[in-house]
């Protein structure tokens, strides 16, 4: 089901493959990446086993990651996916990080909006997101591509030793209700 790869606006969707670790790694242990997450902190061998398993996951449209390469650039700046896929109810998770270097300039925004496109043309019919209490940031890419906020989900997951509140957002490929 999964594409190899989509195509947007000044950057590229690919599926990731084994040689992306290294870059991702250099992001995602970063404090101020993992910390707006749920993340208990990433190693080297934790990203290797996601990277891995993510062509069974796509294999079995059970989730699916991308690379987000910039138009010109060797190494992604971030990445995004669909987690949580719920077939029979064509409902998805989105999840995603940018290298701090590429904050600001909107490519999440955008990166967010062609996995939704490819999403949308493919049957899917709403595609979720929960984001932790505090990263206003991601807040702001889910506001500015049409995901409405739903509601706190108290307690919601155990970070790093705290229960946290997440908040539940959502978008439908009906735009409305
Ligand atoms: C969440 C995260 C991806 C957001 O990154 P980001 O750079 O703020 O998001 P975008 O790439 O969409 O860029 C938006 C910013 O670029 C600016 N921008 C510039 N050109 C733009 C354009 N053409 N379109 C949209 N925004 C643009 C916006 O004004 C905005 O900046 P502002 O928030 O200061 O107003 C990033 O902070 C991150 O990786 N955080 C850690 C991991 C994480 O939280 N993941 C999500 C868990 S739910």
């Amino acid at each position: 089901m999964f594409p190899e790869q989509i195509v947007g606006d000044g950057f590229v969707l690919r599926a990731l493959v084994p040689s992306d670790a290294a870059a991702m790694f250099d992001y995602l242990h970063r404090p101020e990446v993992f910390e707006a997450t749920s993340s208990g902190g990433w190693t080297r061998e934790a990203v290797d086993e996601f990277v891995r398993s993510n062509a069974e996951g796509m294999i079995g449209s059970r989730w699916c990651r991308y690379a987000i390469v910039p138009g010109g650039a060797a190494a992604l700046a971030g990445d995004i996916g669909f987690g949580s896929i719920d077939i029979r109810n064509r409902r998805a998770e989105i999840g995603y990080h940018l290298a701090p270097e590429s904050w600001g300039r909107g490519l999440m925004t955008r990166a967010v909006g062609a996995l939704n496109a490819w999403a949308f043309a493919e049957g899917f019919h709403r595609i979720e997101a929960t984001v932790m209490e505090g990263n206003f940031r991601s807040e702001r890419v889910l506001q500015r591509s049409g995901f409405v906020r739903e509601a706190t989900l108290r307690d919601y997951k155990l970070v790093r030793g705290a229960f946290r509140d997440f908040s539940l957002w959502s978008l439908l490929a009906t735009g409305g209700r």
